[in-house]
């Protein structure tokens, strides 16, 4: 599976800020915008993922992420040069996408929740048509609405319904098999003049194969689109990791975790970065890791990894 984050748009809710920098390069407490949904790609196993944004603020993302292999990753970079909808996004990204499967996750969405990386493997796993996300909201009007039937099979999708049906919002993480690059080439847009992914959902549900994962209530999907909601989702972020002293959607720990680097790879990343708390984390992530490995009775490490986490 491929994955797509998608961090163009014009980010006109949060002007003056966004007049010079890309919303998903705004700071979340601790770290980029970009960090979450990167985060959430990663948890899924999607290591080759494309950065689509707009031409002005691609040097920006290639110069906080660069090709990825520091994180054991395959970054590529694309422009959308106006926000023509996301279902561009698979237009875009139809060469890297190739005959394989996508994971479209808009960058401006973060997600946290427990249980989120199985989730998000069993769901991929065996995809046939489509798998989207659902979450229960007070305010469902302002989203796109899902009903789905007792298999968990979607119904009826409606873009910012007067009435809604129902309360399920459909979240901005997407997966999808590999037919959506046709459907979305041959996509008409909008009378908003966009192309909508609610048109390419409608598709897979006429085939009855749209199905929909629900998020429980345990879960948080937040937004980050207005002044307010980009102020509350860092102030959420806040309080668990002051409270629990873990970080959310730190890449290098997630990267560790995964098995796609090692720790004094991981290590190293939080040592070029140690006046911040961020750095310091990465690099105690990266020491416990290996204490681990140092005590475990099957132990082959070698003097170089003792020496870093001072044992010697
Ligand atoms: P939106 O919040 O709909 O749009 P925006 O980010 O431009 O913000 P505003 O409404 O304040 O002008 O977009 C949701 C996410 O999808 C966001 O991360 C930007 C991205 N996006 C694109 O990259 N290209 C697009 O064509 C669209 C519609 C959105």
């Amino acid at each position: 599976m491929k994955g797509i984050i998608l961090a163009g748009g014009a980010g006109t809710r949060l002007h003056p800020v966004t007049l010079a920098v890309s919303k998903q390069l705004l700071p979340v407490y601790d770290k980029p915008m970009i960090y979450y949904p990167l985060s959430v790609l990663m948890l899924a196993d999607v290591r080759d993922i494309l950065i689509i944004s707009t031409a002005e603020d691609q040097p920006l993302f290639q110069r906080l992420l660069g090709d990825g292999s520091e994180l054991g990753l395959r970054l590529s970079y694309a422009v959308q040069h106006e926000p023509n909808g996301l279902p561009e996004a698979f237009v875009i990204g139809a060469d890297f996408i190739g005959d394989d499967s996508v994971a479209l996750i808009l960058g401006d969405n973060i997600f946290y929740g427990p249980g989120m990386s199985d989730c998000l493997r069993d769901s991929r796993r065996d995809l046939d048509g489509c798998v989207l996300f659902g979450y229960h909201v007070s305010d469902p009007e302002r989203y796109g609405v899902g009903e789905v039937d007792a298999r968990g099979r979607l119904i009826s999708i409606e873009e910012k319904p007067v009435r809604p049906r129902t309360d399920r919002a459909i979240t901005g993480l997407y997966f999808f098999d590999n037919h959506v690059v046709d459907i979305a080439k041959n996509l008409v847009p909008s009378a908003r003049g966009e192309l909508e992914i609610t048109d390419v959902i409608r598709h897979y549900q006429r085939d009855g194969k749209a199905n929909v994962v629900d998020l429980g209530r345990g879960f948080a999907w937040l937004d980050t689109g207005t002044h307010d909601s980009l102020m509350d989702a860092g102030q959420y972020v806040q309080v668990l990791e002051r409270r629990q002293g873990v970080r959310i959607a730190c890449i290098e720990e997630i990267a560790l975790r995964r098995g796609f680097i090692n720790a004094e790879a991981c290590y190293r990343r939080g040592s070029r970065l140690t006046k911040s708390g961020y750095g310091e984390y990465v690099m105690d992530t990266a020491r416990k890791h290996m204490e681990t490995r140092l005590t475990s009775p099957v132990d082959t490490s070698s003097e170089k990894l003792r020496e870093m986490v001072g044992l010697r």
